[in-house]
């Protein structure tokens, strides 16, 4: 067996991946729950964004992405990006990590989000919103009707959430057209829909023309704090991973495009100014 990263119960941050500025709501949510760990955020903003890629491409920058973290020393990443956990994910945890990385982990957002929603839903109806990657790859379909046989999920691809958002355009009135027909769009396919899954990490920003789009009776999922909930409650199931966690509360950020995009778009994110170092991976 060959191991890349062969130190064995090595201690260090959690890594945060995304493809971009998204993540931070997930890491937001991460770090509001557990303020002890230390952690690291990587974006993959030179290349963002992979919603619209092919399964072989975002699994090779993932992956890319995933070393990186290692290198940097994280016993533990979580892939805080939904294209990326629906297509990238799986492969990760059953070729590449048993031959090359035995004593690290890598955790993604769907199957966690799956989990919380089959509780949440009434009906068993549940719709989900996200990138036209994630929506193909059906991952929130298959993970949810294994859990909860019997329920019924449909999925919509919003293409143009991520670039209003990205432009800062998600609370201008542009964004009110492609956020309600992203909704009108969904609940068409299914009339008995009770629980939206925001599948993505950029939506929690369009919340407010969300909520103003949806029927009230709806309710809707963004994953920050369920992912946070689900991370701690796999902390407290697995102390050996949990032990090699630092505990500093600080966190280092990344990004392999420019340092002062990254700075201004974080904050819209975070609400917090950040000090970012530029990458390669
Ligand atoms: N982070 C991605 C996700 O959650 C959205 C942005 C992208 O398409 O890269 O699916």
């Amino acid at each position: 067996m060959q191991a890349d990263f062969p130190v064995p119960n090595l201690s260090g941050p959690i890594g945060v991946f995304d493809s971009g500025f998204g993540g931070l709501t997930i890491l937001d949510g991460i770090r509001h729950k557990m303020p002890q760990y230390d952690y690291i955020y990587l974006g993959d903003n030179a290349r963002a964004p992979y919603g619209t890629r092919s399964f072989d491409v975002v699994y090779e920058f993932t992956l890319q992405a995933v070393k990186k973290l290692f290198s940097l020393g994280c016993p533990l990443v979580i892939l805080a990006c939904n294209t990326a956990s629906a297509k990238a994910l799986r492969s990760i945890q059953q070729q590449y990590l048993p031959f090359h990385a035995p004593d690290r982990r890598v955790l993604g957002v769907i199957r966690p989000t799956a989990e919380v929603v089959g509780v949440l839903s009434k009906s068993k109806h549940i719709g989900v919103l996200a990138t036209e990657g994630t929506i193909k790859s059906e991952s929130y379909k298959l993970e949810i009707e294994k859990l909860y046989p019997g329920a019924t999920v449909v999925g919509q691809a919003c293409p143009m959430w991520v670039p209003l958002v990205e432009n800062n355009e998600f609370d201008k009135p542009g964004a009110d057209y492609f956020v309600k027909d992203g909704i009108d769009k969904l609940l068409a396919q299914d009339s008995q829909i009770d629980t939206i899954i925001l599948g993505c990490t950029h939506y929690p920003l369009l919340m407010q023309k969300i909520v103003k789009y949806c029927p009230g009776n709806i309710q809707l999922v963004p994953q920050g704090h369920y992912i946070a909930e689900s991370l701690e409650d796999y902390l407290r199931r697995h102390g050996e991973m949990d032990r090699r966690i630092t505990r500093g509360g600080s966190c280092q950020y990344f990004t392999t495009e420019s340092r002062t995009k990254f700075r201004e778009s974080a904050n819209v994110f975070l609400h917090e100014e950040v000090e970012v170092e530029r990458t390669t991976i």
